[in-house]
């Protein structure tokens, strides 16, 4: 029903705008693909997470893999430490290769995602309870491998994910708990040494706006810096609600590349109170621009990543309950109003 009527709906909207020409998938709106704009703006791509399982949907493979649309690629779980070491010392580096395989064979270039979370953690690391050198050891001894498997295949990695908590103090962890804040700068030390052109990033979500969780990145990346460790980036995951955009985005970023880092909108989507409205898609489409423009309006903002780019793939509808539609492609890979928002966060500033 609700798939019909949008659909029918965009019909509606191609033939009040006679000016579109459409080309490449997803009917109707802006023409150029994402990364087409995306580069026009100076920006290095547009890029979408993906996963395993969806590789065999061949409609949603062929949006994925037009890199018009996205040069860039993240998997959305095939890196993590619960799928790559999922006991001490056994790697499986199978999902991962698949992935990177198919940006390599589009042109697209990856970001790897994660050496280092408390979360989709294999469960063996809490479990062991390991003393502080032995965990430091386990730490190194995973970044090394993961990053070394993949070495001169990955643009960025997010070597630390989700360090810390909304208040900016350290998030428990057997990392933060055991080995205490210097976990982070081993693995960054470690990463690098493994493979010393990627980019390596720290990555979070709730550090897309001024607060004290970005103040307590600041603070990280100054000490760092200071002690010389190897860190390039800021990821803002940028998972946010429509109509509840920060206004501060743009300054908060500034005030990352003001540190000597790029940035990158690592995982973004925007989710709406189900059910959705037109006037909810118009609100969404906005917040996409808007999120857009601000990383558009600053230099050291090197890209945007959607996490996923349809809704029928999106993580939003199993963790939180009555929210979705949180992606630019609907269900049926029909391309919303925010498709034409992100294009003109390319073709604006905030
Ligand atoms: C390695 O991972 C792949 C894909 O995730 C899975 O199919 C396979 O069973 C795993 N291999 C082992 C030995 O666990
Ligand atoms: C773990 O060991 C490191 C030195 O290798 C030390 O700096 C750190 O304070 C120790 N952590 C804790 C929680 O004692």
């Amino acid at each position: 029903m609700f798939a019909a009527y949008f659909s029918l709906l965009a019909l509606v909207q191609l033939a009040a705008t006679a000016v579109v020409v459409p080309s490449g998938h997803g009917l109707p709106g802006s023409r150029e693909g994402l990364s087409q704009v995306a580069k026009a703006a100076g920006k290095l791509y547009f890029g979408s997470a993906t996963d395993n399982p969806t590789l065999t949907d061949e409609p949603y493979i062929s949006i994925l893999s037009d890199n018009h649309q996205f040069t860039q690629i993240t998997p959305a779980n095939s890196m993590k430490w619960e799928t790559v070491e999922p006991q001490r010392g056994v790697f499986n580096f199978t999902g991962g290769d698949q992935i990177v395989a198919f940006a390599k064979k589009n042109g697209q270039i990856v970001r790897g995602h994660t050496c280092v979370w408390h979360s989709q953690l294999a469960p063996w690391v809490a479990a062991g309870n390991f003393d502080n050198s032995t965990l430091q050891q386990i730490v190194k001894d995973h970044t090394t491998a993961v990053v070394s498997h993949w070495k001169g295949q990955i643009y960025a990695w997010d070597v630390v994910n989700e360090i810390f908590n909304d208040d900016g103090t350290w998030r428990p962890s057997p990392f933060s708990d055991i080995i205490g804040p210097s976990f982070v700068e081993l693995a960054f030390r470690t990463a690098h040494k493994a493979d010393p052109n990627a980019k390596l990033y720290l990555n979070d979500y709730n550090i897309d706006g001024l607060g004290p969780k970005s103040t307590a990145v600041v603070n990280l990346v100054k000490s760092l810096k200071a002690a010389k460790a190897p860190i390039h980036g800021i990821g803002l995951q940028a998972h946010m609600i429509s109509g509840s955009i920060p206004t501060d985005i743009k300054q908060n970023i500034e005030q990352f590349t003001k540190l000597g880092v790029e940035v990158a909108i690592t995982e973004l989507d925007i989710r709406i109170t189900l059910p959705v409205t037109p006037e909810k898609l118009e609100q969404q489409k906005k917040d996409y621009a808007a999120v857009v423009a601000a990383c558009n309006s600053v230099k050291g903002c090197i890209g945007v990543t959607v996490w996923d780019f349809t809704d029928k793939y999106s993580w939003i509808p199993s963790v939180f309950a009555g929210e979705g539609d949180a992606l630019p492609w609907d269900k049926d890979l029909v391309r919303k109003p925010a498709y034409d928002g992100i294009v003109q966060g390319f073709n604006g500033r905030s």
